[in-house]
C-alpha cells in the first residue's frame, strides 16, 4: 500500500470511529477531583516554560482531550487530526466550553508549521497508530522552539506483555459488556486496522523505544513520568466493564523532553 493510501485509509478509519471514540473518550474528566490532578500533571509537564501563555500543538488530538485542558489553563492552542469528524467534534466540544481553540486537519508526521513555531507539542496515544513514528518525532521536535518541550502519552495496547491475571480480567471485561450491552466489545471498533497492523511499528508501543526515538532527535532531558496517580482517578468514573477490559491492564506512561536552546 502506498504511503497516500495507507494515510487515506487511516483517516477513514479514524472518520468511521470518531463517535463512538468520543463516547469512551467523554468518560475522562467527569469529577472536579479528575480534573485537577489532569492539571496539575499538565502544569508540572510544561512548568518549566514558566508562567505565561503558551503555544501549544496537540498533534492527533482527536476529540481534543489535551488541546481543552490546555486551553482551560490559558493557552495558545492549535489541535491538528488527519480526522475532520473528530476535528468538528473537537470545535464542537470547545465551543460549549466557551474555549477559544484552533482545530485544522494535517498530517502529524510532515506538519503545515515553520520551524520553530510552538513552545510545547503534546500528543496522546497517537503514536500507535503513525506508520513512520521516527519521522514523527523529528517532525515534532522540528516545530518546537529553542528550550521548547515534547510531551509523548502512549501505552501499550497489545496484549503482548499481559499477565494471565490481566488477560482474565480482559475477558471478565468483554463479557460483562456482551452481557450487559448486547454487543461484542472487540467487533467493529474499526474498519482497517487489523490489516494495516503489519505497517505500524508502533502498535504496542513502550516507554523504551519512544525515550530511543526521541534521543535520536535530538531531544534531551527525557524522563518518564508516572501516571498512576491519573488512570487510578480516571477510573473512578468508568464502568466495570470498561475499567477491566482496558484501564487497568495496559501499560500507559508520559515521556518528556527537551529541544535543546
Ligand atoms: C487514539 S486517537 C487519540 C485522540 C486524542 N489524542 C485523545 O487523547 O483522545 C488517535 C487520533 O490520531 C489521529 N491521527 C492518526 N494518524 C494521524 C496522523 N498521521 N496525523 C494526525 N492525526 C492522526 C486520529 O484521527 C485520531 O483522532
Amino acid at each position: 500500500m502506498s504511503s497516500h493510501n495507507l494515510k487515506e485509509r487511516i483517516t477513514e478509519d479514524w472518520n468511521w470511529r470518531s463517535q463512538e471514540y468520543t463516547g469512551r473518550s467523554d468518560m475522562y474528566l467527569q469529577s472536579e477531583k479528575q480534573q485537577r490532578l489532569w492539571q496539575q500533571t499538565l502544569h508540572g509537564l510544561i512548568s518549566s516554560q514558566g508562567e505565561r501563555t503558551l503555544d501549544i500543538l496537540d498533534v492527533g488530538t482527536g476529540p481534543g482531550f489535551l488541546a481543552l485542558q490546555f486551553a482551560r489553563m490559558g493557552h495558545q492552542v492549535t489541535g491538528l487530526d488527519l480526522s475532520l469528524s473528530m476535528l468538528e467534534i473537537a470545535s464542537e466540544k470547545a465551543a460549549q466550553r466557551q474555549l477559544n481553540c484552533t482545530f485544522l486537519q494535517g498530517d502529524a508526521e510532515a506538519l503545515p508549521f515553520a520551524d520553530c513555531s510552538f513552545d510545547i507539542v503534546a500528543n496522546r496515544h497517537l503514536l500507535w497508530t503513525l506508520p513512520h513514528p521516527g519521522r514523527a518525532i523529528r517532525e515534532w521536535m522540528r516545530v518546537l522552539k529553542p528550550g521548547g518541550r515534547l510531551l509523548i502519552m502512549d501505552g501499550d495496547w497489545t496484549s503482548r506483555h499481559l499477565s494471565r491475571k490481566q488477560k482474565l480480567r480482559i475477558a471478565m471485561g468483554h463479557t460483562l459488556t456482551f452481557f450487559t450491552k448486547g454487543k461484542i466489545p472487540w467487533k467493529g471498533k474499526g474498519r482497517g486496522y487489523d490489516d494495516m497492523a503489519h505497517l505500524l511499528p508502533f502498535s504496542g508501543v513502550d516507554p523504551g523505544k519512544v525515550i530511543a526515538l526521541m534521543e535520536a532527535a535530538g531531544l534531551e532531558e527525557i524522563k518518564e513520568y508516572d501516571v498512576q496517580h491519573l488512570l487510578a482517578a480516571d477510573a473512578e468514573s468508568f464502568p466495570l466493564a470498561y475499567r477491566w477490559s482496558f484501564i487497568d491492564s495496559h501499560r500507559r506512561f508520559i515521556v518528556a523532553g527537551s529541544k535543546p536552546e
